[in-house]
């Protein structure tokens, strides 16, 4: 068991900064999850980890030893820093059998052969892969294959496991089976765990704490809660949640009435403690982006507190997608289009006019030109 922690780490590949300036620290037996878009930098951060790459700057601890640290001339090899990868394509030794690719890091580490078996045995029956032992991979489906390439990692008994989108060759379903058996694992084992994945539900149901990137920069890190419902800025906002944040163009304007968001076809009003952060920060008047999840959007005749003229809106239903426990809306009032998530039971239709609610405690407003979150 063992934390990670990375100290302002830098990896530039010529003039390219692939991770810049990050800083993050993963507790003993947590389930951390690296989330961005192509390219952002994660791969690149858990090779550092792995000791596969040497950072440019900064400072890797692995259970509060220093394993690389450019500035002093530190670098541990991978060997010796005791942890396991999982990557993206895990090939397995297509001519050894279920038994022998499992078995195959304790035999490079000169393990005795009976405490191999043991081993071996042991990892296989927690992971569901004892009757097919004497199996070749050619003879596995994707799932199990995928068990075989953790069973790998885990026979090892490392103290940190970094996993590179390790389902993402699995089709829908069984990732979706697997996601909950390798958290269940993850569990179990009490490793301190590192997953890459660009998937936001796999981040959001497997995750402790979710660590967000983008540009090989750190956005935001937190618990799924915190992401979900604190987005740090825009980016976080619309990467987290599908379909993602609505943001639309409005100025913050005060009357007698309150302080209120103005969209030109129509406006809504912040709530008394929003008013007074937006007071507090000098936003009045000021152009900023509203931020809305598509599930805080009501159809006005589901919607508990209706307020016409503070928080609801005509607007006119575009696209209706049925997913049949819910409908993905399209709506449009003037040229403001947005989207919201309706319960099955909602009978709008195509080319109707609706009243909608917006739910404004859940309303986030961001800074226009940063995007940093103000709430
Ligand atoms: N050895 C290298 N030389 C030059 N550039 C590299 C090298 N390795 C990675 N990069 C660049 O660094 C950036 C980050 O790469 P990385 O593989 O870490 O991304 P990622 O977040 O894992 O993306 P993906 O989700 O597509 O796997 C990319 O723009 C990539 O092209
Ligand atoms: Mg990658």
């Amino acid at each position: 068991m063992a934390e990670v922690r990375l100290v302002r780490v830098w990896k530039q590949f010529g003039d390219f900064t692939a991770v810049k300036d990050l800083t993050l620290e993963v507790k003993d037996g947590e389930f951390l999850v690296l989330l961005g878009p192509s390219g952002c930098g994660k791969t690149t951060t858990l090779r550092m980890i792995a000791g596969l790459e040497e950072p440019t700057k900064g400072q890797i601890y692995i259970d509060d030893k220093l394993v690389a640290d450019p500035g002093k001339g530190i670098f541990v090899p991978p060997k010796e820093r005791d942890v396991a990868m999982v990557f993206q394509s895990y090939a397995l030794y297509p001519h050894m059998t279920v038994y022998d690719n499992i078995a195959f890091p304790l035999k490079l580490r000169k393990v005795p052969k009976q405490e191999i078996d043991k081993r071996v045995r042991e990892v296989a029956e927690m992971l569901g892969l004892t009757e097919f032992l004497h199996r070749k991979p050619r003879e596995l489906s994707g799932g199990q294959r995928q068990r075989v390439a953790l069973g790998r990692a885990i026979v090892r008994r490392p103290k940190v496991f970094l996993m590179d989108e390790p389902l993402s060759n699995l089709d829908a379903k069984l990732r979706v089976k697997m996601r909950a058996e390798l958290k269940k694992l993850q569990r179990q084992l009490g490793v301190t765990t590192i997953y890459v994945t660009h998937d936001q539900v796999e981040a959001m149901t497997m995750g402790d704490r979710i660590a967000v990137m983008n540009a090989g920069e750190l956005q935001q890190i937190g618990t799924p809660e915190d992401v979900y419902e604190r987005p740090a800025n825009t980016f976080v906002a619309g990467f987290i949640g599908s379909p993602p944040t609505n943001f639309m163009d409005s100025s913050v304007v005060e009357d007698e009435n309150g302080v209120w968001a103005d969209f030109g076809e129509f406006r809504l009003k912040f709530l008394d403690d929003q008013a007074e952060v937006l007071r507090e920060k000098n936003l009045v008047g000021k152009e900023v982006i509203f931020g809305i999840r598509p599930e805080d959007i009501y159809d006005a005749l589901f919607a508990q507190v209706k307020i016409p003229g503070e928080n609801m809106a005509r607007a006119f239903v575009e696209i209706v997608e049925n997913l049949g426990g819910e409908k993905i809306v399209h709506l449009s009032a003037g040229d403001i289009n947005f989207t919201a998530k309706f319960p099955a039971e909602s009978r709008v239709v195509e080319g109707q006019e609706i009243d909608v609610v917006f739910d404004m405690k859940k309303a986030h407003v961001f800074e226009k030109g940063s995007g940093k979150a103000v709430f």
